[in-house]
């Protein structure tokens, strides 16, 4: 008969030693103390306690010892799991209240921060200027025309009447669109205006012909303080029965009023452009001291440079070979039309020194001119 097995020594089994239990108890406080997330106290659970966790282990080994001996390392054995599970709980009510306090801070609406000074954003001012133009325009019955900004030579330029040796056409001027295989000319431009949109206007559009036309040029200028390579025309055309230079004037009045407001005289001096005949240039008073050259105080204005006058904008009478170029009887009808910059009117109206603050994309420039809708 075998001897029952009385004699067994539970510190020989090693994993169950006293000594044994103590460190992995100790591992398992460690790395629950060290855990400084739940993903990290999740891992010493698991480590510590899980299916494969060395006490687990330890603990499946107790059911083979000898009765007296199984007693005590049960003992140790759930001593050591109660100390890790109090560790584990104790821990994660740590965590959790870290994160209360955190999503609490985070998380905060400051009920005092004033909502209703979030800066807007804002439209540009080119923008707004140009449809307020528009809109002076449309308010007296014409319509919006567009055309495209690659255009062909022959409406930026030959139905103009601009002559083939034109200088306006020359290199310095006129952004050329390279043809295939290199050719330094397709035909195409980038606009140098916007009068190409009358010829297209008065080639598609019933008579009488009343329309405006705001858009973007195009000018191998440098870049300096007047002058930008990318800039905005507005274009004004008439094409009716009995049109007379006294309609351009009174239209010219009319938006200069509408901008600067009433009672700024208007002046046309004579100038050429090949589409219209005869041409004139067009300058307001000052509107700042309005004709008189000089301010308030006997000092020179700065805005007219003391010429009383600020040059505005170009005319003209249609000239008569342009509306034989689109198919128009010169001896019936005849028009008027005008052109100006929209940086220009912008810089004269608002009193800006340099055409680069409308280029540069800044909000806080946009945002000075008040928002527009
Ligand atoms: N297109 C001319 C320019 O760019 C301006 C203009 C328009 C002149 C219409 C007369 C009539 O300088």
């Amino acid at each position: 008969m075998s001897a029952s097995n009385n004699t067994f020594d539970p510190v020989r089994v090693a994993v169950l030693a006293p000594a044994e239990v103590d460190r992995m108890t100790g591992d398992a406080l460690a790395a629950i103390g060290a855990a400084s997330d739940f993903d990290e106290l999740k891992a010493a659970r698991l480590a510590h306690r899980g299916n494969r966790a060395p006490l687990t282990l330890a603990s499946a080994e107790v059911g083979a010892l000898p009765p007296a001996a199984r007693a005590e390392a049960g003992r140790r054995v759930g001593q050591a799991r109660r100390l890790i599970d109090e560790a584990l709980a104790a821990r994660l009510a740590d965590l959790e209240a870290d994160r209360d306090r955190r999503v609490l801070l985070e998380e905060a609406a400051d009920v005092t921060l004033p909502w209703d000074r979030v800066q807007a954003g804002a439209r540009h001012p080119v923008t707004t200027l140009a449809e307020r133009l528009a809109d002076v325009f449309i308010g007296m019955g014409y319509e919006v025309a567009e055309g495209p900004e690659v255009e062909a030579e022959w409406y930026n330029f030959d139905a103009l009447n601009f002559p083939p040796d034109h200088p306006a056409r020359e290199m310095q001027d006129t952004f050329f669109v390279a043809g295939p295989d290199g050719a330094p000319r397709s035909g195409m431009v980038l606009r140098t205006h916007t009068s190409p949109v009358q010829i297209r206007a008065m080639l598609t559009r019933p008579l009488p012909l009343y329309v405006v036309s705001p858009g973007k040029c195009f000018r191998s200028d440098p870049l300096d303080a007047t002058h930008s390579p990318v800039f905005h025309q507005i274009e004004g055309l008439a094409v009716d029965e009995g049109l007379t230079m006294a309609d351009l004037r009174g239209a010219i009045a009319a938006f200069v009023e509408a901008m600067f407001g009433a009672g700024l005289r208007t002046r046309l001096r004579p100038d050429y452009f090949p589409f219209t005949e005869p041409s004139a240039d067009v300058s307001m008073q000052c509107h700042v001291c309005r004709g008189a050259s000089a301010e308030a105080d006997g000092s020179p204005c700065r805005v007219c440079k003391s010429q009383g006058w600020i040059e505005i904008a170009g005319c003209g009478m249609v000239n008569p070979r342009v509306l034989v170029a689109c198919g128009i009887d010169p001896e019936r009808y005849s028009g008027f039309a005008f052109g100006l910059g929209i940086e220009r009117s912008l810089m004269v109206r608002n009193g800006l020194a340099d055409i680069r603050d409308t280029l540069e994309g800044d909000v806080r420039f946009s945002r000075a001119f008040g928002v527009e809708a």
